[in-house]
């Protein structure tokens, strides 16, 4: 039996990825393929719950520590991830290191200390940027709740997922029709499947 594949949604605020991973899970479950979504930060453990309080303003944490706790809120992760991979699950997952990193390069801190503590995760095998401009997505219902939702802030962390981009991206523009955007990732995501059919690759390791 051939392993799951490790589909990743990345993006700024607001962009579609909830909507969009949720839909990808649907559609491959109804195609017969088993498949599970997971988000970061997962707020329900001991340490997402710590990330839900600073996300909401409820609680305040230096600039390194946050980024540590996201970090380990990948890591306690990874265990199940790897398992789930190796049972033939194909996992889509809404947000991951690459947000970690460019949320907290974009508050300057350093680029390559950012990325330290995710280097090993589990490395996707194709990731789809959701591409808004900040002030559409400002436009967007609910914007501004939490403490990132902010213009400048937004851009600067475009501009850090771009400069982190490789070739297993493919950058979605979020602006179209939501319909649309589900069937051109659904086609991507079943031409990595059978890509991976007709020649396995194995698990990776990220930034490594
Ligand atoms: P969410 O809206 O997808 O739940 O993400 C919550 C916020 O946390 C969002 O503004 C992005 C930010 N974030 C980080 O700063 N670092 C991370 O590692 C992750 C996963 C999210």
């Amino acid at each position: 039996m051939s392993r799951g594949l490790f589909i990743l949604f990345e993006g700024c605020d607001r962009s579609g990825k909830t909507t969009q991973s949720t839909r990808l899970v649907q559609a491959l479950k109804d195609m017969g393929i088993k498949a599970k979504l997971v988000k970061f930060p997962d707020r329900t453990t001991a340490i997402g719950k710590m990330i839900d309080g600073y996300l909401t303003q409820k609680s305040q944490l230096s600039d390194q520590a946050i980024h540590l706790l996201f970090s380990a809120n990948r890591w306690e992760a990874m265990n199940q991830m790897r398992a789930d991979l190796e049972s033939g699950i194909t996992l889509v997952v809404d947000r991951y290191a690459f947000s970690g990193v460019a949320f907290s390069a974009a508050k300057r801190l350093d680029f390559k200390w950012c990325k330290s503590p995710d280097v090993g995760l589990i490395a996707p095998d194709r990731v789809f940027f959701m591409d808004i401009h900040p002030d559409d997505a400002a436009k967007r219902d609910g914007y501004g709740e939490e403490i990132y939702e902010k213009r400048e802030f937004q851009l600067d962390v475009r501009a850090k997922f771009f400069s982190m981009m490789d070739k297993s991206w493919a950058i979605i523009d979020a602006m179209k029709d939501v319909d649309l955007i589900h069937r051109q990732i659904l086609l991507l995501t079943k031409k990595a499947l059978q890509a991976q059919e007709a020649e396995p690759v194995p698990i990776a390791k990220l930034w490594t």
